[in-house]
């Protein structure tokens, strides 16, 4: 027996970020978060059960993977076998069209993927709602990576009730993220350990406490396309969640001498007028947000800074979605 599906999703980037779970193995989250897809970077996955594989195989851009990555992919396999009764081992190729190693993490956009093409591969039909619910345990983000365009992921409580949601289409806001490239270093923390260590800071507790109000003046600045107070939220977000990650116990240094550099010539800019903000995740590359009308003059002013290696440019992206099984390459 083989049974093969393919599916294909974006990445997204958190505009109010999720950092620290109350519930680790399901990862229900510690606050709710807000984030839009990355329409121009994509990760591709064909999955197949076949009842003569003796365990899960993954291959990640062209290369035999083994240990967590391999481990990650099994438990979210393991998952859809009980959902569904298959009881087949899997083949699991996936590619992303971005460099990987790069600094941009895949993860979103790579559970995303997965949870689609491996339910259906299964004779799941899952609901939008529950595939976001699959996606989100195998990393949180993923969740988000489901629907289309601008999406609230809702805490919750537990597995029923944490899934995330469209806001608003891809076509609502004409955003640009400009992903400066400061080092293609691999994060020496990721996020899922990075997660556990949350509550070990003290501030952690005044972060989750006040994420409803960033979110809701964050989702009123986004559905209404008012730059100057999406601006703010989303960079007193960001460096919230840094500041918990300064101060938990290992803390977590994510910045580079470069992301610094960006982040103050943004300041400087959006103070003489232009409308570009900044956001960062678990890394020193940085998101320079800008409407697509000055992404032309953001990037030449970028361009000029030294730590500056190089810039991808993404705009409002969709949703994931199923693929003939034999997609060209990506
Ligand atoms: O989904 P994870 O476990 O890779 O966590 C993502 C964490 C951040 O990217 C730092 C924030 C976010 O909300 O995407």
């Amino acid at each position: 027996m083989i049974s093969t599906a393919s599916a294909a999703a974006h990445p997204n980037i958190a505009f109010i970020k999720y950092w620290g779970n109350r519930d680790q193995e399901l990862r229900i989250p510690a606050n709710s978060s807000l984030s839009m897809n990355l329409q121009e970077l994509e990760t591709r996955t064909r999955v197949s059960f076949d009842s003569s594989l003796a365990g899960d195989q993954l291959i990640l851009n062209g290369i035999p993977e083994e240990g967590t990555a391999l481990q990650r992919v099994s438990t979210m396999l393991n998952r859809i076998r009980n959902m569904s009764g298959l009881n087949a081992f899997a083949n699991v190729e996936s590619e992303n069209n971005f460099p990987t190693g790069a600094g941009i993490a895949s993860s979103a956009s790579a559970f995303a993927a997965l949870s689609c093409a491996a339910s259906s591969a299964a004779g799941l039909y899952l609901s939008e709602r529950e595939l976001s619910q699959l996606a989100r345990t195998g990393s949180g983000s993923a969740s988000r990576s489901i629907p289309e365009g601008y999406v609230e992921w809702q805490a919750g409580t537990d597995h029923d009730s944490s899934y995330a949601f469209s806001i608003a289409s891809a076509d609502h806001w004409d955003l640009t993220d400009l992903i400066v490239l400061i080092s293609k270093e691999h994060k020496e923390t990721g996020s899922s350990l990075g997660h556990t260590l949350a509550d070990k800071s003290p501030i952690q507790g005044a972060r989750v406490e006040d994420a409803d109000r960033r979110l809701e003046i964050c989702r009123k600045a986004l559905l209404e396309r008012d730059f100057p107070v999406f601006a703010d939220i989303v960079e007193q977000d960001c460096n919230l969640m840094h500041a918990v990650m300064m101060t938990s116990d290992p803390p977590l240094y994510y910045w580079l001498p470069g992301t610094l550099e960006v982040m103050r010539a943004v300041q400087t800019w959006r103070r003489n007028g232009l409308p570009v903000c900044f956001t960062i995740d678990a890394g020193p590359n940085v998101h320079v947000i800008c409407p697509v009308k000055e992404a032309d003059k953001v990037k030449r002013k970028l361009g000029s800074l030294a730590g500056v290696k190089s810039i991808l440019e993404c705009t409002p992206g969709g949703p994931a979605r199923l693929l003939e099984p034999d997609f060209p390459e990506v």
